[in-house]
């Protein structure tokens, strides 16, 4: 290999690599990791200013959707900084871990689990490296499996959504949040120009990011499975009872299903 090549390849997604389909690049898994390490520092602030502060109002439904009772065992899959995990602890469950693997995103997960004042009973999740694809959890171990902005940044989704289904109890409920493509043609247009055109330079601005994350958001959107297809997924993998909402005109979408027994 060229030595520009495996630089791309470590630094993130060049504008050659975004031209074709990211889904199928064989160093999407690399290149993935270098971006999320090159902007996990200023991850949690560019969520808040894009997406104009609703991304934690998003989890917080993914939260709702998985119907936490008490006792509960969360997984929370491609976990990054731990804002998800963080809202499944507050919700009642008994246990949560998250899962990452990217090192600098779980570093600053681990430090705000430890600031965080929680009252008694709360527990405070627990975070380890790993691979959605190939969890290091044994079998039918977790009540609830979520997966925040994750799946679509994952290279085998549906091998993902396999080992969901594995490590989930029967009757345990995986629940995915992802971006999607608004139906409502003006909110498409609208959501496209905003996505490609401002947030890449105000965001890479922010981070400092040289690794084209912020490129790589919209094209890797919009080359994603939309909801539908998901679902699909969930099936095939088999989930049922699939129920699926589209928040903030439809710019994204959290899809629940649950594991039936065999
Ligand atoms: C957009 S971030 C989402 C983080 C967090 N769930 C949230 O709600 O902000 C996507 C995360 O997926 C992780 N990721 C991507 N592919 C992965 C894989 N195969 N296994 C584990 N984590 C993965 C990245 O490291 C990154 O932290």
């Amino acid at each position: 290999m060229k030595a520009e090549e495996q630089n791309n390849q470590d630094s993130g997604w060049d504008s050659r690599a975004l031209q074709a389909d990211p889904h199928v690049d064989p160093d999407k898994a690399s290149r993935v990791q270098a971006m999320f390490g090159q902007i996990a520092a200023r991850y949690d602030l560019n969520n808040r200013i894009h997406s104009l502060g609703r991304d934690q109002a998003w989890r917080k439904r993914a939260v709702k959707m998985a119907a936490v009772s008490p006792g509960d065992h969360v997984l929370d899959v491609a976990c990054g900084t731990g804002d998800l995990t963080e809202a499944f602890a507050g919700s009642g469950a008994a246990v949560v871990k998250g899962i990452d693997f990217t090192p600098e995103m779980l570093e600053l997960a681990k430090v705000k689990a430890t600031r965080r004042k929680r009252p008694s009973g709360v527990p405070k999740p627990v975070y380890e490296q790993g691979d959605a694809m190939a969890l290091a959890v044994p079998d039918e171990s977790f009540d609830i499996v979520s997966i925040a902005f994750g799946i679509r940044n994952v290279t085998n989704p549906a091998k993902a959504i396999g080992e969901f289904h594995r490590v989930l109890r029967p009757g345990g409920r995986l629940v995915i949040l992802e971006f999607c493509q608004p139906r409502f043609a003006p909110m498409r247009l609208f959501n496209g120009f905003y996505c490609k055109r401002i947030m890449p330079m105000t965001a890479s601005l922010i981070a400092r990011d040289r690794s084209g994350a912020y490129r790589y958001l919209p094209r890797s959107v919009e080359t994603f499975s939309e909801p539908d297809q998901l679902a699909q997924m969930m099936t095939d993998s088999g989930f049922g009872h699939i129920s699926q909402i589209r928040m903030t005109m439809g710019i994204c979408a959290v899809s629940a299903g649950i594991k039936t027994p065999s």
